[in-house]
């Protein structure tokens, strides 16, 4: 039995929702879709009021989502101008740079409604127009706020790109979405280290075609080379630039912004996020997840990059008017107290950060934490992949001195927001469990068969309804979206997680079930790492699994086998991990790679990966048949193979 960590008395008291609402709320949002995100929809200030709520189904082939249809708003609006009667002079964002001597910066929402104009009316200058796609390639600094706050002032349909991500990605990224458009700084830092942001949008750039216009923020000062015509620095493109910018009134279904992830087949994906829903959804569960009240100071780690930066770094905490903290660094620079002296320093009251931070900040011990005060601190949430029980527990009792509820949130870039975890009021937690669904949330655990499991057990995760917050296409291939998350089971969208459900209703995500690899939190697909290192010309072919790794939750293991004639030695391994990053970036970096004659394949040639992760895992009393296999051998070469460490 899980050790169950209670509501306690002030908590009821002082959230916005307690169990007897809870429950009451959950199942009004059941029976009453309509009525409830109806009123919930209202949160936001709509240019025209919308009349019609849902409007969405799951059916085969006619895959068709709509929130809101009928109403418009404004994004940047909802985020900026409508919190400037009551919360001018009120800190909007504070900017915690990388090295702590340098000044941390605090922008208040008149100066970010200034900023988000200016940056808009650049923008503009820049040719950019309603619809069109703009990529942003960004380090941690409020400028990719403004940049993005910026696009959808003037209806533009950001693609935000991870800063960690190589030139080929980028590339391909750019190409996907037809983007003509880039912001982007001189250089990032994070832990002391350079980023060379521009130079790896200049290689980008030679190798895709269209983009006329580069923005280039300055932000270290250095020296990179600027192609006259493409490139403009921010700083004298915004000179004298007004700071009036006219928000664009958007329908609610209009794009807001493209989001790329990885699947278990092909390329990233873009998924596309709307308008209206998303953001009614982002603020909604950023309320009621971390109980956000006015005055709190909430600092969410995640790198705008993901989807965590979107919707709570920025969407979500700033259309409620709350002050949120951009951090540029790392939890371990310049010592493993970084976290906790930013939490003193800014007197962080709601903290929200990846199980694979806290893992790692675990195995340096108590002493960095214990350092610091923390007493500040109110909550603490975690997010991005399953958290360990002992991460937990360490995260409960070390760093929340046993009295901050610990809120795991169950989501994914696809559903735009939370969708399974305990409302802090409502939920006693469970460490491990992301526990209980959010208001119209519907999920259902299925067997291979599609067949409903009820009560406790175990299965592949759907979501038999929708919510506002839900995806609406992959971009540019409507039958993509519907292939990958609509057909395995048909009328519920997969969410390619495997699940089980204790006897008292709690979820608890046990990982994925698809070729979809989860490294410190972060989206990989096999298929992208694999098509990375056969592209290498010594590697002839590659299987990709992923194997359990203390700190990162998984690790990356390749399987590699090589043209005939080539041996594979450390230096091999060195350089093919090499060239894994500069063909996807460091992300996605092998943890170990085993040269291999041969791979486990069926005698229609599919690659038995059931086998790969079981030999990676070091579990080889647990082979399954092997008998099916074209060629049973290859399997005791690799067993010998992992056994000697080769
Ligand atoms: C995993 C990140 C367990 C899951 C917001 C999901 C989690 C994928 C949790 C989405 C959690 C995310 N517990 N697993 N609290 N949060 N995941 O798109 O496998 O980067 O499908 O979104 O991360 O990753 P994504």
């Amino acid at each position: 039995m899980a050790e169950l960590y209670p509501v306690s008395p002030e908590w009821e008291k002082r959230a916005f929702v307690d169990a007897a609402d809870y429950e009451k709320t959950y199942e009004r949002s059941i029976k009453d879709p309509d009525g409830f995100w109806g009123e919930i929809g209202k949160r936001l200030d709509w240019i025209r009021p919308f009349t019609k709520v849902k409007n969405t189904s799951f059916a085969p082939g006619k895959v068709s989502i709509k929130w809101y249809e009928d109403g418009t708003l404004n994004v940047s609006a909802n985020c900026v101008d409508r919190h400037l009667i009551k919360r001018s002079n009120q800190i909007a964002i504070i900017f915690e740079p990388d090295d702590p001597k340098a000044r941390a910066r605090k922008i208040t929402y008149r100066e970010l409604h200034e900023e988000v104009g200016r940056f808009a009316n650049v923008l503009k200058a820049q040719g950019v127009k309603k619809g069109d796609r703009v990529t942003i390639y960004m380090p941690m600094v409020p400028e990719a706020a403004y940049a993005m706050l910026a696009c959808t002032r003037i209806g533009a349909v950001h693609s935000v790109v991870f800063g960690g991500f190589s030139p080929d990605s980028i590339a391909g990224r750019i190409e996907d979405c037809k983007s003509e458009f880039v912001i982007t700084a001189d250089e990032g830092v994070r832990g002391g280290r350079k980023i060379p942001l521009k130079a790896n949008i200049d290689a980008a750039l030679e190798k895709c075609a269209g983009v006329k216009s580069v923005i280039v923020v300055r932000h270290v000062g250095a020296d990179v080379p600027m192609k006259s015509g493409r490139d403009h620095w921010y700083d004298e493109a915004s000179k004298g630039v007004p700071t009036e910018c006219k928000p664009e009134e958007m329908s609610a279904e209009d794009p807001l912004f493209i989001l790329y992830t990885s699947g278990s087949t092909g390329k990233p994906k873009g998924v596309l996020h709307t308008t209206g829903g998303y953001l009614v959804y982002a603020s909604y569960t950023h309320q009621l997840a971390f109980d956000y009240h006015d005055g709190d100071i909430y600092w969410c780690t995640a790198d705008v990059g993901w989807v965590t930066g979107h919707s709570y770094v920025l969407y979500g905490p700033l259309a409620n008017g709350a002050t949120t903290l951009m951090f540029e660094g790392v939890p371990n620079y310049p010592t493993t107290s970084r976290f906790w002296e930013v939490v003193d320093k800014h007197q962080v009251n709601i903290f929200y950060t990846a199980p694979t931070a806290i893992r790692a900040l675990m195995g340096a011990g108590d002493e960095p934490v214990k350092q610091t005060s923390r007493a500040s601190l109110k909550l603490l949430a975690t997010v991005g992949e399953p958290i360990n029980p002992e991460a937990w527990e360490w995260y409960w009792r070390v760093v929340g001195d046993s009295r901050c509820p610990v809120i795991d949130t169950w989501w994914q870039t696809e559903t735009g927001g939370h969708m399974i975890m305990p409302l802090p009021g409502a939920i006693p937690q469970k460490p491990g469990s992301a526990t209980k669904p959010f208001f119209g949330v519907k999920p259902e655990l299925v067997d291979a068969e599609g067949k409903t499991i009820e009560g406790a057990g175990a299965g592949n995760l759907v979501i038999t309804d929708s919510w506002p917050g839900q995806m609406r296409t992959v971009y540019g291939d409507h039958a993509r979206f519907m292939e990958t998350y609509f057909s395995t089971y048909p009328n519920k969208y997969f969410t390619g997680d495997g699940c089980r459900r204790d006897e008292d209703g709690y979820y608890w995500i046990t990982g994925r079930v698809d070729d979809v690899l989860n490294v410190s939190g972060h989206r990989l697909g096999t298929a992208e790492v694999e098509s990375a290192l056969v592209s290498h010309p010594k590697v002839s072919e590659a299987a990709v699994v992923g194997y359990p790794h203390n700190i990162k939750g998984q690790g990356i293991y390749a399987y590699v086998t090589l043209m005939a004639g080539e041996t594979g030695d450390d230096a091999l391994r060195k350089e093919l991990v090499q060239w894994v990053r500069k063909e996807i970036g460091p992300i996605a970096s092998p943890d170990m790679i085993q040269f291999a004659p041969g791979l486990p394949k069926t005698r229609s040639g599919k690659i038995m990966r059931r086998i790969l992760r079981k030999i990676a895992e070091d579990d080889f009393s647990n082979l399954g048949d092997t008998s099916t296999l074209a060629d049973p051998t290859v399997v005791t070469d690799l067993v010998d193979n992992r056994q000697n460490r080769q």
